[in-house]
């Protein structure tokens, strides 16, 4: 069996050794222009040029959860496209999102002012009920996420395309109950994957109905957000603040003004990363599944985008 691989942004000789090493008689190689046909590929953010010399793939795995950038190439149309589901991520995203709730919600930048200027001030405890949390995506980070902030006893809410029901968790699904969802949420959480019916979906129109001192945390990508609109709404005071891991472009500009908001804290896509041993240990299981036609976790479905 032949695998290539393909990533513009990691090194790869650990992935190679990694992936010859679980999958036992595999010829694992680095993708160069003109490499010869392989059955699988392992990728993350490939130019078209693989694919239009790959035609022949049975099986491409995304070093990721989110397919994005995959579904503005033309792959080939039998190959089976796969994600990551999980790897080590939803712990990770369940970290990050609980801290920025959390250090929202307690006011801590506030107190580390305070400290800064040598400053011993008490603020008035907030109500927990008041911050109800809405997470966006219900899949396997969103679920993970509402569950962890269950764990603090916040109202949590969550939105999804089908209905999904998670015990404690208020589910709302579908355009229809889209508004509800974000009228009975003050800090909103974007778990979403980019598709065309989610590019945009945080603009100042939904935005603007999020309860008052409504906050933000993008977790997703950077294409969910009008960032001009978040802006209008920070300044405004509607939105009390954002916690922002992805951006349209990344590495945000220098000349960005998400970088010097005061309203705003950002982090550079880090909130889940991928773990190698994790992921190498997954797709191994996945390719040796697909082989064998067992059934594979985490297909894609080209028709949903994700
Ligand atoms: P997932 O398992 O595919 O879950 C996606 C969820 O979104 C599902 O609940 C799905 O609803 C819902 N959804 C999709 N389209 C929708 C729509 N139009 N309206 C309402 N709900 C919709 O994805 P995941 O593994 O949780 O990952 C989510 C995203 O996180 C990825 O796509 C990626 O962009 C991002 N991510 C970011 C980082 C980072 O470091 N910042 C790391 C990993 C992933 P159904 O349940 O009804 O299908
Ligand atoms: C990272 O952003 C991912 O999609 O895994």
């Amino acid at each position: 069996m032949k695998i290539t691989f393909c990533c513009t942004d990691t090194k790869a000789e650990p992935w190679l050794t990694g992936l010859e090493a679980a999958l036992p008689g595999a010829q694992v190689a680095l993708w160069q222009p003109g490499a010869p046909p392989a059955d699988h590929a392992v990728v993350w953010a490939p130019p078209q040029q693989f694919f239009d010399e790959q035609p022949q793939l049975k099986g491409i795995f995304n070093i990721g959860a989110g397919v994005d950038a995959l579904m503005k190439l033309r792959l080939p149309p039998q190959a089976t496209l796969v994600r990551l589901d999980d790897a080590g991520m939803s712990v990770q995203m369940a970290e990050y999102v609980c801290h920025a709730v959390i250090r929202h919600f307690r006011e801590f930048d506030g107190y580390e002012a305070d400290m800064r200027a040598g400053q011993w001030s008490y603020r008035k405890p907030r109500h927990r009920a008041d911050f109800s949390v809405g997470v966006m995506g219900l899949g396997v980070l969103g679920e993970r996420v509402a569950r962890a902030l269950q764990m603090f006893e916040f109202p949590v809410n969550g939105w999804s395309r089908s209905v999904k029901t998670i015990a404690g968790v208020r589910g709302f699904a579908g355009v229809a109950q889209f508004d509800d969802f974000l009228r009975a949420t003050r800090v909103l959480v974007n778990l979403l994957p980019l598709t065309p019916d989610t590019q945009d979906v945080m603009n100042r129109e939904t935005l603007s109905k999020l309860q008052p001192g409504g906050y933000v945390i993008n977790v997703a990508r950077g294409a969910h957000l009008v960032d001009d609109d978040l802006i209008t709404l920070l300044d405004s005071g509607h939105l009390a603040g954002a916690t922002l891991d992805v951006f349209r472009t990344e590495p945000l500009p220098a000349e960005h003004p998400f970088w010097t908001h005061p309203k705003i804290s950002l982090t550079p896509h880090t909130s889940a990363r991928t773990l190698r041993e994790e992921s190498i240990a997954q797709i191994a299981g996945k390719i040796m599944a697909l082989e064998c036609g067992d059934p594979v976790a985490g297909i894609v479905d080209p028709e949903r985008g994700y």
